[in-house]
């Protein structure tokens, strides 16, 4: 799930991987460690905390080594601590090995090393493969990168790898299969990395590995190949961000100012796709199969979490515009339900990362049943983005926080840009209504940039629910994929137990749960539910239930009713969820921050969920 970072080169590689390991803490973890070969001998610290916990360890000692493996774990074999931290060593001190992933068939491998005599100091899966590569290095007399190749063709599972052998220690090895690893190719130098974050600030030439290919560097060159041994000519892409998009810009949390991002970065989605002057709208990506797409029968959306949220957003905007039926699917339920898929369904992805593994599963499995499959993908190069038969990037920028923000509102921005095209070519929008709403779209940014004006206010009303339990998020229609999204931002980063319904659902359970200590956050703007929220409003006052609504600037009659209230400029109903979500970003940050919680890298959670 979590990180891998590797050197080789001319500078010291310690200080590199550290700041690299860093630049990935924002993927989740709980322990962190590295690995260096130093005039022969190999140096490994490891320890469960935090990077900066790995740097206490170590102070004192300072490392030298130009060659080099970092790693942070997100624990899945053997709890998290200092011994089940990576790298791994093989038992007889060949092989040093960071892993990313699950090996499936790892208690197998491991009764059959016990019979030739290794012995484990861990409870990781990982260590069992540092020793079967070994094992088939000592046997069969094979280089390292054959006994790597030759691993890995037992082996069942997903793995992103960074390896070096104490006897080639002029080589460091990387290899992938369902979790990322991507080769940052500098001049004399070269670096493994999960993500283009850590490789940006050294070079912009990056070579995103397929599965099951291997890349052996040295400080002359690469050298990628299959598990079958066959040379391969990898595509070498540009990282297309700058490294200040990866830093904190002045704002105390990276959340805080991804949150901030997003009048810019609703525009960048936009930019090259939607024409202020004709008001139309191309997209280039899917520009190949927009015939499929136009004549699809249905369209299955599938995501998890705040992707999901995103999707269910597009259901309603698919429906209403383009007049094609839609299904929302969690990728975890859709993938093993053997869902009834035939060659006119369009499938699209939703995933930030491009690398969520339940989600990748399901996009493969709708293909081998020869479905269109197209991908919303935030991260350039990502296994979503090249899995897909054509796509859409966000264009958000990279997103640090591992509560996701800023690539929500890109992703609907997308699934908006798609709707009203689409709806404009199956002849369901007349011309002058796509204009209009296309005229709307282009006012978003602004639009957003007024509810951040408001933070002052907004953070005024988190300070009354700091030490709420519970929370309850209400909303109808395109707002009730905007509420079940305010609940999950707040359980991510507050810890409050927070539950998103349909307004008009409350009253056959949740109500229940109603009374005077109870925040409920109600999505209440001027639309077409406007009367019936109202009458939700009612029936939660009169319990003693505390309101806080998110209305259209101006509403008077709310305002009368609810404890609180946060205003939001007037917008075409369609396009409510891009801008009521920010002040529901803007309070989970506030609540999170109140009540000291680490806020960009949540207990237990991680950015990029590569197992399922
Ligand atoms: C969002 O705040 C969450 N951390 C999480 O629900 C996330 O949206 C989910 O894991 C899907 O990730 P993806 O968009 O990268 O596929
Ligand atoms: N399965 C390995 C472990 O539990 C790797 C975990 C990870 O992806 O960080 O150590």
């Amino acid at each position: 799930m979590c990180g891998i970072v590797g050197y080789i080169g001319g500078r010291s590689a310690w200080p590199i991987i550290v700041k690299g390991l860093q630049r990935l803490e924002y993927r989740g973890y709980d322990s962190a460690g590295i690995a260096v070969i130093d005039d022969g001998a190999l140096r490994v610290n490891k320890c469960r905390g935090k990077v900066a916990d790995l740097l206490n360890l170590v102070r004192s000692q300072p490392i030298g080594g130009t060659i080099g493996i970092g790693h942070t774990r997100w624990a899945t074999h053997g709890e998290p601590n200092d011994v089940n931290a990576h790298p791994h060593v093989s038992m007889n001190g060949h092989f040093v090995v960071v892993h990313n992933g699950i090996i499936e068939n790892y208690r197998e491998i491991k009764a059959r090393l016990a019979e030739k005599g290794y012995t484990f100091k861990s409870q990781t899966d990982t260590e069992v493969l540092a020793n079967l590569i070994e094992c088939l290095y000592i046997e069969q007399g094979l280089t390292a990168e054959q006994a790597i190749k030759a691993a890995l063709r037992k082996v069942i599972g997903a793995y992103g790898l960074g390896i070096m052998c104490v006897d080639e220690s002029g080589l460091l090895f990387g290899a992938r299969k369902g979790s990322p690893l991507a080769v940052g190719v500098g001049e004399g130098e070269f670096f493994l990395a999960s993500d283009a974050t850590p490789i940006a600030e050294h070079t912009d030439k990056i070579i995103y590995l397929d599965d099951e290919q291997v890349v052996t560097l040295s400080r002359d060159g690469y050298y990628v190949s299959n598990l079958a041994d066959d040379h391969l000519d990898p595509v070498i892409s540009h990282i297309d961000f700058a490294v200040d998009n990866i830093d904190k810009g002045g704002y105390e949390h990276y959340m805080l100012k991804e949150i901030h991002e997003q009048p810019n970065s609703v525009a960048d989605t936009m930019r090259g796709r939607v024409n202020p002057q004709t008001r139309t709208i191309s997209l280039g990506g899917i520009a190949d199969v927009l015939p499929r797409l136009v004549k699809a029968r249905r369209i299955i959306i599938v995501a998890c979490g705040t992707s999901y949220h995103a999707g269910l957003v597009g259901e309603y905007l698919f429906e209403q515009f383009a007049r094609v039926n839609v299904e929302v699917e969690y990728a975890s339920e859709f993938r093993y339900r053997d869902p009834i898929i035939t060659p006119d369904d369009v499938i699209i992805a939703v995933s930030q990362s491009g690398e969520t593994a339940d989600t990748l599963a399901a996009i493969r499995m709708a293909k081998q049943k020869g479905a269109l499959v197209l991908g919303i993908c935030n991260v350039v190069g990502s296994s979503i983005a090249r899995d897909t038969d054509a796509g859409i990037y966000t264009h958000a920028g990279p997103e640090i926080g591992v509560a996701s923000t800023k690539a929500f509102t890109a992703q609907v921005t997308v699934l908006t840009m798609m709707a009203f095209l689409l709806g404009r070519k199956r002849g369901a929008l007349s011309q002058e209504r796509y204009e209009q709403l296309v005229e709307s779209l282009l006012r978003v940014p602004d639009m957003i940039g007024r509810v951040l004006q408001d933070e002052a206010h907004i953070r005024d009303v988190s300070k009354a629910y700091q030490l709420a339990q519970n929370a309850i998020y209400l909303g109808r229609g395109y707002l009730y994929p905007v509420a079940l999204e305010g609940a999950l931002k707040l359980k991510e980063i507050s810890y409050i137990h927070a539950e998103g319904y349909p307004a008009a659902e409350m009253k056959h359970g949740p109500i229940a749960l109603i009374d005077n200590c109870m925040p409920v956050f109600v999505l209440a703007a001027h639309d077409m539910y406007y009367d019936k929220i109202v009458n939700n409003i009612q029936e939660v006052k009169a319990r003693k239930g505390q309101v806080i609504a998110i209305v259209t600037r101006g509403d008077s009659e709310i305002s009368k009713m609810a404890d609180y209230v946060i205003e939001i400029p007037e917008c075409d109903e369609a396009l409510l969820p891009l801008v009521a979500v920010v002040p529901l970003q803007l309070i989970s940050y506030d609540v999170a921050v109140m009540r000291g919680c680490n806020v960009d890298q949540p207990r237990n959670l991680a950015k990029s969920v590569t197992v399922e």
